[in-house]
């Protein structure tokens, strides 16, 4: 018998809902929330109030979208952290209540694995999937870090940033530069008219293979005050060089740990995930990086690199063929590991 599970994620801005049939994916429904463009940043009781309000017509498009009725539900994925306890709250008592009301399991799945797995979602049968074990550079507005993958339980974190996630430069850097949030889109899409060596900024020191990022954000801050006290004109009349040296330079950072990872431990694979993935140059940067190397790379398509319920409903599936189920006693985190 199939094995259909619909997931639910809700941790941050974004309300969503997919169905996976045997791993492969049906719907997938995104409600972005608009009202937090104009606060610069998400502000979590509107995001909660957000989710209120689309949870039920988001579950209803997935379900209606994947041609199925709620009776042919096997499970429930939902994402229990880490995020927005206000937002989690709205997803896991949605799922917690449906559950009931269905008489089916839940499956309390960690958003970060959602995203390191969101490469396993099919769209077609035969669609590849990684071979463990695998890297995973997970880059997004709250994580930048380095997960050796050896199956879909058992993820080790090799490295990670000590201070600002790489998302978090791209957004902080472009506000300073007077765009609007979040920064990142804007910034890939200025760098792509502009010249990325025109620009140097900090890059860190530091052993191992964790990340930095708050120097570079200093470094950048630094060089528009000092330009700008001879030209109040100098970031327009140079935004899309300003754009393409921070991104280059974002994305030196990045490639240079991850190449350290792979060397370290002899993967043949390497996929990426969370927002930052989106971006085209660290797409470029990965692709062409393994096929230097003959390795594999895993880009995930760009609507699997923002939050999205797909990529719970899969982690979900994988946890309930092992009948790895959630009490319904158990509540969100908002901070949690890989
Ligand atoms: O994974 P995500 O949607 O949310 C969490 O942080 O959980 O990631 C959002 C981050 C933001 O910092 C946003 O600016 C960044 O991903 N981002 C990008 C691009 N698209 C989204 N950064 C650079 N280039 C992009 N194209």
């Amino acid at each position: 018998m199939s094995v259909i599970i619909l997931g639910i994620e809700s941790s941050c801005d974004d309300t969503s809902a997919a169905v996976i049939r045997d791993g492969v994916l049906l719907s997938n429904v995104i409600a972005s929330q608009q009202v937090h463009a104009e606060f610069g940043g998400v502000v979590p009781e509107l995001a909660s109030r957000a989710h209120q309000q689309n949870i039920v017509p988001v579950v209803d498009t997935a379900l209606k979208r994947a041609g199925i009725s709620k009776s042919d539900l096997t499970a429930i994925g939902f994402t229990r952290g880490p995020g927005l306890l206000g937002s989690l709250l709205v997803g896991t008592s949605f799922a917690k209540g449906m559950s009931l009301g269905l008489r089916i399991p839940i499956v309390d799945v960690n958003h970060l694995h959602g995203h390191v797995l969101s490469h396993f979602i099919r769209r077609e049968e035969n669609d590849p999937v990684p071979e463990y074990p695998f890297i995973c550079l997970l880059v997004s507005g709250g994580n930048s870090q380095i997960i050796l993958v050896r199956n879909y339980n058992d993820m080790e974190i090799l490295g990670q940033t000590i201070d600002d996630a790489a998302g978090e430069a791209f957004d902080k850097c472009a506000k300073v530069m007077g765009l609007p949030y979040p920064g990142g889109p804007h910034i890939d899409r200025l760098a792509a008219e502009g010249d990325a060596a025109r620009f140097k900024f900090a890059k860190p020191h530091i052993p191992g293979l964790d990340y930095s990022f708050s120097g570079l954000k200093t470094s950048f801050l630094y060089t528009l005050r000092d330009e700008l006290k001879n030209n109040p004109d100098f970031i327009e009349e140079n935004k899309a060089d300003l754009a393409a040296s921070l991104q280059k330079t974002i994305i030196d950072i990045l490639m240079d740990k991850l190449d350290k990872a792979v060397k370290q431990t002899g993967v043949k694979t390497v996929a990426i995930g969370g927002g930052v993935s989106a971006n085209s140059g660290v797409r470029d940067a990965v692709a062409d990086y393994c096929k230097r190397r003959n390795l594999t790379a895993f880009i995930p398509p760009r609507v699997f690199t923002t939050d999205n319920a797909a990529m719970v409903a899969i982690a979900a599936y994988y946890k309930y063929l092992d009948r790895d189920f959630c009490r319904y006693d158990e509540v969100p985190y908002a901070r949690v590991q890989v």
